[in-house]
């Protein structure tokens, strides 16, 4: 696996070229401090959030390596940064635990550096907070000006001072970044950022700005160099996938619809299973679940966020759909795709939230029969609308409405997934087992886990698996 766009010959955005030039510059810094070390500088770089973070991440994995850093998992290191998530107040908390406790290690390693970015710092409390109780921390930036990571790098070697750079809003998108992907099979693929949809709950269109999309040029490109690179499976990223393209003038050649750059991307040599998140209840359309219908290489897995069974609450989250249109939805789903497993996110707690209104959403669940569903807690999100909102419901009323559902969900998606039970089915070899090592686990292209005796060769490609034993959400299985 190579870091992809590190050579200039590789790159045509001119941003892009500017910061290789700011890499050969830090890489300077970077071998003065292993002189003094007397060792190769160590880098860690902690991911909080969804898959963009993930890939965001993978960019500044790229370019630590390529100044001269040595990546590694641990946080006592010669460089951390934490890439930060704000979407619920638990991942607020679980980074400024984490980033306390590296300030004992500052302490015995001056030369250390700490940066933090992320959507976290898109929010001026959260900076301030910073400034204020860490001031150990060398750098801050923000989602909208993280390609200037090399340039920032710079400027912290050029000074003691701790540097700030948060942008409120970009249109800006650089392409053709530095990046090594964490595996070398599969990638994730941003193909728009940022969100319309201000949800009343979310912070996100807050910290990551207005949709903005890739040509879709751009991403064919990219899912090229990842093909040739080894990929075989890319997951295309927007937090409303379905409105991509629709930032394009009318007149635009690149305006081209979700579904047709989803087909698009399979007809890329090489790729052989496209996956992609999220698509939004409220704009799934015809076309889409056609275009999946015809082709095989699209993952046969839909994750569709319901975040609440009740009408007037989906309301009051400005969702934009009801609980029968949603459920019109899935039926049409199931019907056209019958092998496609279905996966959702749900929210309890959200301001005026009824016990009965909890009995609307356990209603969908079993309706919907997830295969699986993420539920969370509602957390109050400072600056959204629903922050305001005066009857936030009480603690205990909300952890009881969770247990119940979640006792729901786990229920119908064991009676789901149980129905794959002897299948063999293709599976994308991902990685020796964690808990065994003689076990290799992979992927379905619904997505269901499976866990099988297999040799560490495998990893990587695609192999046909008896599913044998349902375990919950995830199936042990014998290689064919
Ligand atoms: N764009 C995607 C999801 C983005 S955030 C979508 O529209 O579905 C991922 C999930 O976090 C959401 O689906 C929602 O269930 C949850 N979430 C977002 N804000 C939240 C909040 N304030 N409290 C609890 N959960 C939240
Ligand atoms: Fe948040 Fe709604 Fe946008 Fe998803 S669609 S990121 S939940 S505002
Ligand atoms: Fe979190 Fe930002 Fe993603 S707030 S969920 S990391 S877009």
């Amino acid at each position: 696996m190579n870091i992809l766009n590190s050579n200039k010959s590789e790159v045509l955005d001119k941003e892009s070229l500017r910061q290789l030039e700011f890499i050969e510059k830090a890489k300077g810094y970077v071998e003065e401090l292993k002189k003094e070390l007397g060792r190769t500088p160590t880098a860690c770089v902690v991911t909080f959030g969804c898959q963009m973070n993930a890939r965001d991440s993978e960019k500044l994995v790229a370019t630590l390596k390529l100044i001269g850093y040595e990546e590694t998992e641990s946080e006592n290191a010669d460089f951390v940064i934490y890439n930060t998530c704000t979407v619920r107040d638990n991942a607020d908390q679980r980074v400024l635990g984490r980033l306390g406790a590296c300030s004992s290690h500052k302490k015995k390693n001056p030369h250390m550096k700490i940066a933090i970015c992320g959507c976290m710092m898109q929010e001026q409390s959260a900076v301030e907070k910073i400034q204020k109780s860490y001031r150990f921390v060398d750098l801050i930036f923000g989602t909208h000006n993280i390609y200037k990571f090399a340039e920032l790098l710079c400027t912290s070697f050029e000074s003691d001072r701790m540097i700030i750079d948060i942008w409120k809003e970009t249109d800006k998108i650089v392409e053709d970044l530095p990046v090594l992907r964490k595996y070398p099979f599969k990638s994730g693929v941003n193909i728009m950022f940022g969100c319309n949809n201000f949800c009343t709950y979310c912070i996100v269109p807050y910290v990551r700005g207005r949709e903005r999309s890739r040509s879709p040029k751009d991403i064919i490109r990219e899912c090229e160099k990842l093909a040739k690179d080894g990929v075989k499976e890319v997951m295309l990223l927007g937090q409303n996938v379905n409105s991509y393209g629709l930032d394009f003038k009318e007149d635009d050649p690149n305006r081209i619809s979700f579904p047709q750059l989803l087909d698009e991307v399979t007809k890329v040599e090489g790729i052989e299973r496209v996956r992609f998140m999220t698509p939004h209840p409220k704009d799934l359309s015809d076309e889409l679940i056609e275009v999946i219908a015809k082709n095989p290489k699209i993952a046969r897995h839909i994750h569709l966020p319901l975040q609440s069974g009740s009408t007037e609450i989906l309301r009051r989250m400005n969702r934009r759909y009801t609980k029968e249109a949603y459920l019109e939805l899935v039926a049409k789903i199931r019907k056209r795709l019958p092998d496609v497993a279905l996966t959702t996110d749900i929210i309890v707690g959200f301001p005026g939230e009824t016990p009965a209104d909890v009995d609307e959403t356990i209603d969908v669940v079993k309706k919907a029969s997830f295969d699986n569903a993420f539920t969370f807690i509602y957390s109050k999100r400072t600056g959204t609308p629903a922050a305001g909102f005066e009857d936030q419901v009480p603690e205990a009323e909300v952890k009881e409405n969770f247990d119940r559902l979640l006792k729901v969900v786990q229920e119908t998606a064991r009676k789901t997934t149980e129905k794959y039970q002897g299948i063999t089915a293709s599976v994308l070899v991902e990685g020796v087992n964690e808990h065994d090592s003689s076990l290799l686990t992979g992927r379905l292209s619904n997505n269901t886990l499976v866990h099988f005796p297999g040799d560490e060769g495998l990893i990587g490609s695609f192999v046909d698996v008896k599913l044998t034993e349902c375990h919950g959400f995830y199936f042990m299985g014998e290689k064919v």
